[in-house]
């Protein structure tokens, strides 16, 4: 077996990862293969105009890139050269069929499969990156280790052993680099076999270059599967529990920032997470959530089914709910007016859009015929692709000609310089009565009512 790593699938968590893989193992050689070439080049490309915006990155990829990391569209040469194989392919919720709207897609998931089985020419440690249902390892066992199919290409290489274990990932988007570099903890699940064990100390070896040991946690493979959409529901479930409480509070005069802070200094609740806003965004809160569900109605749980699906719904509600304030504040007509988007991205410090809550109020917004003007430092070109179907839509890179004529802004990301804005100078600017509903809680809103805005907030 040789040191060298590949990972199929090169995106939010293909990139990231595999580069601090190899900046902490100078050692090993690690390759990150993917069928976009498009998304390959970027990676290699000269002037480091990387496929994804994310803090840090860019410095560890020019550390590591051409020293021991390669990106690369050779899906069959990095097979054959690696015997620790990652997948990170996107696991999305399916749209079709059975299962549709909960259950997640796994097709590109069992075609790298495929790809495995076809390309090896000896034994491999196959590792799960991607978030995926229980007992998907067992379906992938089964294709990698069940013999080829009649008609399957590639004969070589028959008796290889493959070995599948779960190695989820628990970095957030925006703190990928420094959630990398020094994890909470570190997940290997495997099977409890004299191989699975070998596989889990080659996949151990990996991570104790950098992670402390005692924060490298094995458990058996269904258990890593379950752990990884039990962490995201548990997150997606807190957003959702002081949302709900949000609207409490803006029924009955009391504060949810106070609320949250009470909560949260009990250290049984902790303070993290307990951030009221516009509802949780991001590729996977809502599709692991959903896959939780389909999971639970498979098993007949249907309770707690029930009980994940109040989650999505009280996430959807928020973003309704901040449509329908604003249309009350606005005099029950939104018709004609400009409304400026502040941030589009579905959390700072990231360019991805996949289910942003500013989607969905950009989407309300249109249906009551409003021009939206959007500003976002980093996700401006996402955002027009998210919305090229709506015509009365406008991009701005620039904050102050976004709020130019408009009569409200909503603030739907918390990007760190929106509060350090001349608030004044875009007063002026505004049609008025100029208001602004910051969803997010970060402005100083004392401040702008001094100005002359009107000011809306959630759970106030
Ligand atoms: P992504 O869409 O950014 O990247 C997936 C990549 O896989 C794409 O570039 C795609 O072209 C490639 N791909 C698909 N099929 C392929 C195939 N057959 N061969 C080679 N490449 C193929 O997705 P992502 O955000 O990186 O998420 C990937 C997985 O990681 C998902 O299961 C997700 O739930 C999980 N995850 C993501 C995050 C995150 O922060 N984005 C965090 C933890 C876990
Ligand atoms: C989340 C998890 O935090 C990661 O551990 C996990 O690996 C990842 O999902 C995944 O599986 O993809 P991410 O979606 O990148 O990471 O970002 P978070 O920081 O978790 O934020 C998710 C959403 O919740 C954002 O829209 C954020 O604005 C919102 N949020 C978060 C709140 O509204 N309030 C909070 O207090 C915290």
């Amino acid at each position: 077996m040789n040191r060298n790593i590949v990972c199929i699938g090169a995106g939010y968590i293909g990139g990231p990862t595999m580069a601090v893989i190899a900046k902490m193992n100078p050692d090993r050689k690690v390759m990150v293969v993917d069928i976009n070439a498009e998304r390959i080049a970027a990676w290699n490309s000269e002037d480091y105009s990387l496929p994804i915006y994310e803090p840090g990155l860019v410095d560890v990829v020019k550390e590591v890139r051409g020293r021991n990391l390669f990106f690369s569209t050779d899906i069959e040469g990095a097979v054959k050269e690696c015997d620790i194989i990652f997948v990170g392919v996107n696991t999305p919720t399916k749209m079709f069929g059975r299962g549709a709207g909960r259950a997640s897609d796994l097709q590109y998931w069992e075609a790298t499969a495929r790809e495995i089985k076809r390309f090896a020419e000896c034994d491999k440690i196959v590792v799960e990156k991607s978030t995926l249902p229980v007992r998907t390892a067992a379906a992938m066992e089964a294709i990698l280790n069940g013999g080829r199919g009649e008609g399957e290409e590639g004969t070589k290489g028959s008796g290889i052993q493959f070995t599948v274990l779960s190695n989820p990932e628990f970095l957030a988007e925006g703190t990928a680099i420094k959630d990398l570099l020094e994890p909470d903890r570190v997940l290997i699940g495997g099977p409890q076999t004299d191989a699975g064990a070998k596989a889990i100390q080659a996949v151990v070896d990996i991570y104790a270059t950098w992670v402390p040991r005692e924060r490298i946690l094995t458990t058996n493979v269904w258990s890593a599967e379950l752990t990884k959409l039990a962490a995201n529901a548990f997150l997606a479930q807190r957003v959702s529990s002081i949302n709900a409480i949000a609207g409490l509070c803006e029924a009955t005069g009391a504060d949810v920032d106070e609320v949250a802070r009470v909560i949260g200094a009990d250290g049984r609740i902790g303070p993290k997470f307990l951030k009221a806003g516009p509802g949780f965004g991001g590729s996977c809160f809502k599709k692991d959530v959903l896959n939780l569900v389909y999971l639970c109605e498979s098993f007949g749980l249907h309770t707690a089914a029930e009980y994940w699906m109040g989650v999505i719904r009280m996430n959807q509600h928020q973003q309704e709910r901040i449509v329908s304030r604003l249309f009350a504040a606005m005099f029950n007509t939104l018709a004609n007016k400009k409304i400026a988007l502040f941030g589009f991205a579905f959390k700072a410090d990231t360019g991805d859009t996949r289910e942003t809550p500013a989607g969905t109020v950009a989407r309300l917004l249109a249906e009551e015929h409003v021009r939206v003007t959007i500003t976002d430092p980093k996700a401006l070109v996402n955002a027009r692709r998210d919305l090229a179907d709506l015509s009365d839509v406008t991009y701005e890179e620039d904050e102050y000609k976004a709020a130019e004529g408009a009569d409200a802004i909503i603030l739907m990301t918390d990007w760190r310089h929106y509060p350090t804005l001349d608030w004044n100078r875009i007063y002026d600017s505004m049609r008025k009565p100029a208001l602004v509903f910051d969803t997010r809680n970060c402005l100083a809103a004392a401040e702008l009512r001094k100005i002359g805005f009107r000011v809306l907030n959630v759970g106030k």
